[in-house]
């Protein structure tokens, strides 16, 4: 990327964008209504509309390292709660990604300051898969595996939520786990069994 050219990159963008409409700008100036929330990794391979084929106006995004759904973050809280209950998504999705830094960060013995605390969050997920990730011994495996299980354990913190579980009762939101491969470029849905996992965590986490 050359960022003395950034400024006319974006003419010609916005060139392109007026020659397919010529009322793109107009229509996306009048306000938005994504049918997505996107919760992914800040990771600068893993981008959010490009990989799923969106336009602007089409996910409303959230990235942060490892894309974590954590209680007492303020950012990712005020992104769910503003998402399901002013734009009413339809779905929610957490996108990890396999080779991510921080995950593989989480698995180092190493002081790394601020990252201690949020990367934690990670260990927290091995902690409760350990059995599962002890068993396997490539360690290439095992990182790829607590990347899945860190997806799917950010799935069960989005309906931990009460913004998540109104919208689930009353009008079917759902939250899905998805990895993305960018060895292929191929996003994997990780067919998380949402239902269960809703009833599951109800029977502790229910605050509606
Ligand atoms: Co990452």
């Amino acid at each position: 990327m050359d960022f003395d050219k950034i400024i006319e990159k974006n003419e010609l963008w916005v060139q392109s964008k007026l020659d397919q409409d010529p009322d793109f700008f107009k229509k996306m100036a009048a306000g938005q209504s994504p049918e997505v929330l996107y919760i992914g990794c800040s990771d600068s391979r893993v981008t959010a509309e490009e990989i799923m084929g969106a336009e602007p106006g089409e996910a409303f995004v959230h990235r942060n390292i490892a894309n974590m759904v954590i209680s007492i973050d303020l950012n990712v809280m005020s992104v769910l709660q503003y998402a399901i209950d002013v734009l009413k998504v339809k779905r929610v999705v957490v996108c990890g990604h396999y080779g991510c830094g921080g995950v593989l960060a989480s698995l180092q013995a190493a002081d790394l300051g601020i990252l201690n605390p949020w990367l934690r969050n990670i260990r927290d997920v091995y902690r409760i898969h350990r059995n599962e990730l002890n068993a396997l011994t490539d360690s290439q495996q095992k990182a790829d595996r607590l990347v899945e299980l860190n997806v799917k354990e950010q799935c069960v913190n989005v309906i931990k939520t009460a913004a998540f579980q109104k919208a689930a009762k009353s009008r079917g939101l759902t939250v899905h786990g998805w990895v993305f491969d960018m060895s292929t470029g191929k996003l994997k849905d990780l067919d998380i069994d949402f239902e269960t996992h809703l009833k599951n965590i109800m029977e502790i986490y229910d605050l509606n």
